[in-house]
């Protein structure tokens, strides 16, 4: 299967909807009030959503109530669209959308139920890391499920000039694996990898701190859920940097945390953001749908 589906061209001579785009409280976010995603979107708006992802780098839109191919249409809109390496779980007959779901149904587990288990940007691991990721609600827990998103600009920001010295022109490591057999230990959710599959997450590296392509910022891009180590640091002061990175990344104040409501959308920037799934009682059915959109080469 062919690792990435090509994007939309524009051209879309549709109405204007009439939507807001309210900044949430805290330090990243905004909601998007008013727009319909079942409809279609028109140049207009997209550019205004499009420029809200950029400022805000994470969107809320609120009671979604669209279809699978709606879905991945204006997912589209961004860019071409990465398929999931655990072909396990992607939504049959539209493999562009990932299922993110805790419940096992006939003995066979749905959907990936430990997705961002650990602090990560999606496909860091790839040449070619995702640009954003969209996910839409289908089924939540009446307890827990959040997720919650940390600044990676902001990060950057805090890191100390001692510590800016010794990244300073670095790169780091990321691989799908790394973790792989850790989560798949404890929750038995993960399928073991075939050798076709494992040739897609052959370990990469990328620079720890990243300019993002179109807003020109500095954002820090290493996270506990798949970087491994700083490429030429010894191991033990590699391993003590990247915790302190870490820790700089989730500060309270640098964090939003979403509660999800029936049929939202959200829509996150991977290359200013990480993200992490908080987890709910596993008891409890969990279910959403998501799309990678593929982003450009980090530098
Ligand atoms: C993900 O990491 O894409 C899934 C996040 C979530 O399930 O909340």
């Amino acid at each position: 299967m062919s690792a990435a589906i090509s994007a939309v061209p524009f051209g879309h001579s549709t109405a204007a909807q009439a939507f807001q785009i309210v900044p949430l409280d805290g330090a990243v976010g905004a909601e998007v009030i008013g727009l319909d995603l079942a409809r279609p979107v028109s140049d207009d708006d997209f550019r205004r959503i499009h420029r809200a992802h950029l400022d805000h780098h994470v969107l809320v839109f609120r009671d979604q109530r669209i279809t699978p191919e709606q879905h991945i249409a204006f997912s589209r809109r961004f860019g071409t669209l990465q398929i999931h390496v655990l072909e396990q779980f992607l939504l049959e007959h539209h493999p562009e959308i990932l299922i993110v779901s805790n419940i096992v149904e006939n003995g066979r587990n749905l959907g990936l139920g430990d997705a961002g288990k650990f602090w990560h940007s999606d496909l860091s691991y790839k040449e070619l890391p995702s640009l954003g990721s969209m996910l839409h609600a289908q089924e939540l827990p009446s307890e827990g499920g959040d997720t919650l998103f940390a600044d990676m600009h902001r990060a950057w920001d805090a890191v100390p000039s001692e510590l800016r010295r010794i990244i300073k022109g670095r790169d780091a490591a990321h691989s799908y694996t790394a973790r792989y057999a850790e989560t798949k230990f404890e929750g038995n959710w993960r399928p073991t990898l075939s050798a076709e599959q494992l040739a897609q997450v052959k370990e990469v590296i990328h620079p720890v701190v990243r300019i993002h392509p179109e807003n020109g910022r500095q954002a820090l891009f290493v996270s506990e859920g798949f970087t491994t180590r700083i490429v030429g640091l010894p191991e033990d002061e590699s391993r003590d940097v990247l915790q302190q990175l870490y820790a700089l990344s989730v500060l309270d104040d640098n964090v939003y945390r979403h509660r999800w409501q029936p049929h939202d959308l959200v829509f996150w920037d991977n290359r200013s953001l990480i993200h992490l799934a908080a987890g709910c009682p596993p008891h409890l059915r969990r279910k959403l749908y998501r799309t990678t959109i593929q982003g450009d080469a980090p530098f």
